[in-house]
């Protein structure tokens, strides 16, 4: 079942998803050569805290941190720690999702430590380039595999390639509601978006392979062929009008033009 959210939960999904937002914003100076992994997990975690939320990470299925910290070749989940000490020419993903007055908010972003890479730092702009587009085809009346069409076009156009184990979800009170977001697709498929939605989409793309592996621990993925992968991510309501992204700035929310 897909929940339409009422003009009430409404109002609640924007409080979590700005705190999601601000939480990004807030860990963003930290981010440089030296720092571990596990710092920018204390950090955010106390910034969350401190606004009177929870990490909805933290012990969700067993996760042990509150925060997902996402290195070079690591997909997602990547689990913070001391080993992972960031470096000149790294990149790194950092995914909060906060829980507030009962509901859920996501958001990611890769960020750059030092000076990166051109070819690397290309694949990070094209993967948030995805996003966004994906996120303008959202619409009452467009449908789910609109995203994933886009996204792979965008991705493949580059001679990327798209993670097709881990999507996008609806959230609200649960983390993870229906509907599944899939970011590879085909026009006019899938579930008919529908005003009060609330989703996330938040591709994952390839330098090489979209083949995954798992980590022993269980959580972290990376790439099976060891390059780097990128990925953002926002929540979005669906409106009257269109969309709106609720884990970023209305104004920076229109902005957005693929280059
Ligand atoms: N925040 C991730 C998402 O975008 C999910 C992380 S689940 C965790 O859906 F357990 F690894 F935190
Ligand atoms: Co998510
Ligand atoms: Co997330």
């Amino acid at each position: 079942m897909i929940s339409i959210k009422s003009s009430r939960e409404i109002e609640l999904m924007r409080k979590t998803c700005e705190l999601a937002k601000s939480t990004l914003e807030y860990i963003e100076s930290y981010i440089k050569p030296g720092v571990s992994t596990e710092e920018l997990n204390q950090l955010c975690h106390e910034y969350i805290i401190k606004h009177d939320a929870y990490p909805s990470p933290l012990n969700y299925h067993g996760f042990p941190k509150s925060v997902c910290t996402s290195l070079n070749e690591v997909i997602c989940h990547g689990i913070p720690n001391n080993k992972d000490i960031l470096k000149d020419g790294d990149i790194l993903n950092i995914d909060v999702t906060t829980y507030l007055n009962k509901f859920h908010g996501d958001t990611n972003k890769t960020f750059f430590v030092g000076e990166v890479d051109p070819e690397i730092k290309k694949l990070v702009d094209v993967t948030y380039d995805c996003m966004r587009a994906g996120i303008n085809t959202v619409r009452p009346g467009s449908h789910i595999g609109d995203i994933g069409a886009i996204i792979q076009e965008i991705a493949h156009g580059h001679g990327y390639s798209v993670v097709e184990e881990y999507c996008g979800h609806g959230i609200g009170r649960e983390f993870h509601e229906e509907p599944q977001v899939v970011h590879v697709g085909k026009k006019g498929t899938g579930v008919e978006v529908k005003k009060g939605m609330t989703f996330t989409i938040e591709p994952m793309i390839n330098l090489g392979s979209r083949h995954c592996k798992l980590l022993k621990d269980n959580w972290t993925v990376i790439t099976k062929d060891k390059k780097p992968s990128a990925q953002f991510e926002h929540t979005i309501l669906v409106t009257d009008e269109g969309h709106e992204i609720l884990t970023l700035r209305k104004e920076e929310s229109k902005e957005w033009k693929l280059s």
